[in-house]
């Protein structure tokens, strides 16, 4: 993969007027959104996608959500539902994204579904995404901008960090609100949970008035994405943890005594949004990392599932 230098572009209407020309042109832009930092790359054009794989390292067969500026434009290249419309019209733009079956006339890049008859959609709420896909006025291609299998980016110092010399630009607009990526909703037939995120499950139960068919990653290719040992820092980490041992540092929650804490006041709403930037800090000591137990309710549910990636064994 040949260097680059990666610019760094202010999230001003010059910046993001800039982005919009090297997405249009094929080149690789990472822009915030209000979950994680996504590594964009024009979702028709081929070559474009082929590079945010190269530039991962993103093995192949995990497929991509494709970021626009509205239900409208979502519109053009999936098949839409009743149901799609509900739950566009309630949580968008915001953290969810709808997987429904393509239209024949989708115009998508067989690389960003890799080769599903479905496409992962979603129209993020970040005043820079916004501007940036209704400027560009087509579909961006973003998995989250990190190398794969590494933690999730939730500042442009994150994405540098893994990826400069790797993609053309990143677009800083300071540290991401929500934290965690967007929850997912198969569409295709019973809505389902496909990956809990920052939209808690219930606020879609609820809107929905039924509960959802849970189907987790790893269990199949129609969760792909889903490999179990993701989000992993570089060092070992362990759940549950009441006590740090003496090696480790520890990533609290509540009123403990700890390295970092993820909220002191146990609130999963800011522990989602520190998360990954606590898990990036503590990465950088080199210790192995002990982790309070975080309840199983709201946002908890991403971010137990994060945390229990980071803690799978590691793929060779
Ligand atoms: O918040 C987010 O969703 C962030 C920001 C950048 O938007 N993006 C993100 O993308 O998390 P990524 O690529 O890291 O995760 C996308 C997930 C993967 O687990 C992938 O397998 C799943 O979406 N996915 C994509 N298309 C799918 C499809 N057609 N059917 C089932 N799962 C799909
Ligand atoms: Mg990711």
């Amino acid at each position: 993969m040949p260097v680059q230098h990666t610019l760094r572009l202010a999230a001003d209407p010059d910046g993001i007027a800039r982005a919009a020309e090297l997405l249009r042109a094929g080149q690789l832009v990472a822009f915030p959104t209000e979950t994680v930092y996504g590594l964009g790359g024009d979702a028709t054009n081929g070559k474009a996608v082929a590079g945010i794989y190269a530039a991962k390292g993103r093995p192949s067969f995990n497929p991509l959500i494709a970021h626009v500026a509205s239900a409208k434009a979502a519109r053009r290249h999936v098949q839409w539902s009743e149901t799609a419309e509900r739950l566009a019209t309630a949580f968008w733009p915001g953290p969810l994204t709808l997987v429904l079956p393509l239209r024949p006339d989708h115009g998508i890049s067989e690389l960003v579904t890799a080769g599903l008859d479905t496409l992962a959609v979603r129209v993020p709420a970040h005043p820079t995404a916004r501007t940036l896909l209704a400027t560009l006025d087509r579909p961006v291609a973003a998995p989250s901008a990190n190398p794969s299998g590494r933690i999730s980016p939730t500042t442009a110092d994150h994405v540098l960090a893994g990826l400069d010399g790797r993609i053309a630009a990143v677009l800083d607009a300071g540290p991401c609100g929500v934290g965690v990526e967007s929850t997912i909703i198969g569409l295709s037939g019973t809505p389902t949970l496909l990956r809990p995120g920052g939209l808690p499950a219930e606020e879609i139960e609820a809107l929905l008035g039924q509960s959802l068919a849970r189907h987790l990653q790893g269990d199949d290719i129609s969760a792909p994405g889903q490999l179990l040992s993701h989000y992993a820092p570089q060092s070992t980490v362990r759940l549950n943890a009441t006590a740090p041992s003496e090696d480790e540092v520890f990533l609290g929650f509540g009123p403990v005594d700890c390295d970092e804490n993820l909220s002191p006041t146990s609130d999963l709403t800011e522990a989602a949004a520190n998360l990954f930037a606590a898990l990036h800090r503590l990465d950088a000591t080199g210790h192995p990392i002990a982790i309070a137990p975080i309840p199983e309710r709201g946002l908890g549910l991403a971010i137990n599932d994060r945390l229990r990636r980071a803690a799978a064994p590691r793929m060779p």
